[in-house]
């Protein structure tokens, strides 16, 4: 039922807008303008090595640290954001009318969901009011938390950080937050943050939520997977619990759906303040909407009068490509122009960017505020008086046939439209600039987005309701049950891993690989290595995929970084020169003037380092043994076959790779230490789509370990039919098997839907 569109730039062309001033032309600019652009984007031009290691940190790209450098000291000249006291600014809110209401409801009603705009304070004034009224509380004297939930790590943060200064305490007392690998709560703490995953995550030991008085699903309109689970979890949860409450909150008005499926409970509308939104289509479609947001961001602030300007983007390199552009032509326009603060903000975002971005900019200046769409609803900036959207979002989707993630850009939803462009209303009567066509709008925009569950891959979702003892997915209360086809291949994944038995129960080694809070390929990888002897390179190695880039070409120097970096390149693979990375480093006593020498990332080292020893943390909590191979390596590239056997692929005599299992061409990325050598087998962490297919982190791999680790999936050709050459090492996918058993599932299914 997803409907993208498979040329997202299709439907979009150049062209004027259709406001007024905004058709205005200022023709010896946009000829300067147009040759900065020209060059930006040659620079950016399709160099597959410069898609990966882009503008990732403030310290590898010298333009992306100009306008970085220069941002943060215009910034630095900030005053107090405002000359309102906390207190005082708690009390404008909207929620604050409601306070007495509301905590009423809350006491009178085990569900209750709560709608309004965003902005209006429910994220950071409800779980105060609560604590305030003594929900910490409960009847015996027992200490309880009140929790809330995030769907985005950075808003998890950021709201702590902005609750704990409202009440007056340092972050992790009080007030404090656990996201994946970071936990800043103390004993004492009353109000958590946390994202969706982590409450999920602490339901499989704590099912009824014994330490929690209230649990706030905030920002439920997003419908993340963990989310929605967690929707059925709870409901759940109070039948057992009578003392839990659960809040779901939501900035969009599908709060009927809500309150049906949390048995009728009532809804509370917080009265919003809002001023008209002014919306200008654009009249034909936009081919470069990146040309456009900069046509657009320039235009507003030469011709419109004061406010700010909030873009949405898709993803992070956009966004840097997008801010690093605009200051080029910002520096183009010189004293013409008043001074332009620019400020991207993205998950990603280093801690000292993301307090900029509430700051008011500077007498006489303009701030424009370059986000994904975390800024539709999770994080609220004030004085936005015109929003930029040019209608895509970045989605992560799972081809449930082609057994794959990936992230995609989309059209954005009529819904996600609204929202975005009542951004620009909150202040005062705004504006909003849409980059695509009415007729767009309209017609090819759906009216809501598809909820995650319906399309992202379920298995490590499935692992964990399997590892709560919920076995009867097909009755389990999910507002919206996602396609048996998705979860029929998140089953035959986790039977393959051999996390699931033949039944479809829960395994010894799929309940251990529950506990570990990563996909099932890499805990399963994670664990055999105990059993194999090399957990101690395995962690490292795990470690080091789950941070974004290692290692960094400035424009200037991509020789000789490229020379540094192949001095770590392992004969067998990317996995494997990770490991000497990491090593390296470690032996170098993680200093900070290596990491500069040899052209890595420090921020990436530092992060990878704690990350494993979380793992490290919770290996030893399950009794897991950290063990070395030693220079015995093979061990390690076995135990990393265990787990990602299915992202096999083999040498194709024409050209490139074809995977094992699906015969897709898939490619050597230049950056691979494999490059050029071209091994006849090798498995892959990820595929990364960009001008190709490529396999992102490559080893190589003897094919006949296929087939010994992975019994179920693949199996020695029948040797009737190979010749000798071939017959001790071809190897072929098994039948799907859960596909036999089709028919009953299809029963089942029917019998769903008709619930
Ligand atoms: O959740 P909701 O969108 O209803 O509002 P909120 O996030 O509780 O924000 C209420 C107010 O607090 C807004 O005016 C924000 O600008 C402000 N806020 C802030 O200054 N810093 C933060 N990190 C979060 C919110
Ligand atoms: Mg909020």
């Amino acid at each position: 039922p997803v409907k993208i569109l498979k040329n997202p730039e299709g439907s979009l062309n150049r062209s004027a807008m259709n406001g007024s001033k905004f058709a205005r032309e200022f023709k010896e600019e946009k000829l300067k303008e147009k040759k900065e652009s020209e060059k930006v984007n040659k620079s950016n031009s399709h160099d597959p090595l410069n898609e990966i290691n882009k503008g990732y940190d403030d310290k590898t790209n010298n333009v992306i640290l100009d306008w970085k450098k220069a941002q943060m000291s215009k910034n630095s000249s900030y005053g107090k954001r405002t000359s309102l006291s906390l207190k005082e600014q708690r009390e404008s809110l909207p929620v604050y009318a409601m306070r007495s209401q509301l905590v009423q409801t809350v006491r009178d009603n085990q569900f209750v969901v709560i709608v309004g705009e965003t902005g209006s304070g429910k994220t950071t004034q409800i779980v105060q009011y609560l604590s305030e009224e003594g929900f910490n509380l409960d009847e015996n004297g027992n200490h309880k938390i009140i929790g809330c939930t995030q769907p985005r790590r950075v808003a998890a943060v950021s709201v702590a950080k902005r609750v704990a200064e409202e009440v007056g305490c340092n972050l992790g007392q009080e007030v404090g937050y656990t996201i994946r690998f970071e936990d800043e709560t103390s004993s004492k703490t009353k109000i958590k943050y946390m994202t969706d995953g982590m409450l999920q995550r602490e339901a499989l030991n704590d099912p009824y939520m014994n330490k929690y008085s209230v649990i706030m699903l905030d920002e439920a309109h997003e419908r993340t997977i963990s989310t929605d689970v967690l929707f059925g979890l709870l409901k759940n949860a109070c039948t057992k619990n009578p003392n839990l409450k659960v809040l779901v909150t939501s900035a969009t008005l599908d709060s009927e759906k809500f309150s049906k499926f949390f048995n009728d409970c009532p809804v509370l509308t917080i009265p919003g303040r809002t001023y008209p939104v002014e919306i200008l289509y654009t009249r034909e479609p936009e081919l470069d909407y990146l040309a456009a947001v900069l046509d657009s961001v320039v235009q507003i602030h030469i011709s419109e009068p004061t406010g700010d300007i909030l873009v949405f983007l898709t993803g992070q390199e956009e966004i840097d490509t997008c801010c690093e552009a605009l200051y080029e032509r910002m520096k183009v326009l010189g004293d013409t122009a008043a001074d332009l603060v620019i400020l991207p903000v993205y998950a990603a975002l280093p801690a000292e960017m993301q307090t900029k971005i509430f700051e008011p900019a500077p007498p006489g200046a303009r701030k424009v505020v370059i986000a994904t769409n975390i800024a539709e609803t999770s994080i609220t900036i004030d004085g936005i008086y015109y929003v930029v959207d040019p209608g895509f979002v970045k989605i992560n989707a799972y081809d449930a046939k082609l057994g794959m993630d990936s992230l995609i850009v989309s059209p954005i939803s009529q819904a996600q439209a609204n929202q975005r462009s009542g951004r620009a209303g909150r202040t005062g009567p705004g504006k909003c600039y849409r980059l695509y066509t009415e007729t767009a709008y309209n017609n090819e925009m759906m009216a809501n987005s598809i909820p995650e569950i319906q399309r992202q891959n379920l298995s490590h979702t499935i692992l964990m309701l399997k590892a709560m003892g919920i076995n009867d997915l097909l009755n389990f209360d999910f507002m919206d049950p996602p396609p048996t086809n998705t979860m029929l291949s998140a089953l035959q994944d986790l039977y393959t891993l051999s996390a699931l038995d033949e039944e479809g129960y829960l395994t010894k080694l799929g309940r251990k690989m529950a506990d570990f809070p990563m996909s099932p390929p890499l805990a399963k990888t994670l664990i055999t290595s105990v059993e194999f002897g090399c957990s101690e390179e395995i962690l490292s190695i795990v470690a080091m995929l789950s941070v974004q880039t290692i290692f960094y070409r400035p424009k200037d120097k991509q020789n000789l970084a490229d020379q540094r970096k192949a001095r770590f390149h392992h004969s067998l693979g990317d996995h494997l020169t990770y490991l000497n990375v990491y090593r390296s480093w470690v032996l170098n006593k993680y200093s900070k003037d290596w990491c500069q020498d040899n052209f890595i990332q420090e921020r990436s080292m530092r992060r990878a380092h704690e990350v494993r020893r979380q793992l490290l943390t919770i290996m030893k909590k399950y009794n897991q043994n950290i063990i070395s191979c030693g220079s015995d390596l093979d061990k390690v590239r076995r135990a990393l076959c265990s787990g990602f056997f299915k992202n096999s692929s083999k040498r194709d005599p024409q050209e490139g790779y074809k995977t094992v299992s699906e015969g897709t061409p898939v490619y050597l990325h230049p950056s691979s230490a494999l490059f050029g050598k071209n091994p006849p087998y090798v498995l892959y962490h990820t595929l990364l789509l960009t001008t190709k297919e490529y396999m992102h982190c490559a080893t190589v791999i003897n094919p006949k370990w296929l087939a010994e680790l992975a019994p179920t999936f693949f199996q020695v050709a029948d040797p009737e039919k190979a010749n000798e050459r071939k017959k001790n090492e071809k190897i072929v996918p098994l039948f799907d098997r859960y596909a036999k058993n089709q028919d009953s599932w299809r029963l089942s299914a029917q019998n769903s839907s008709k619930r």
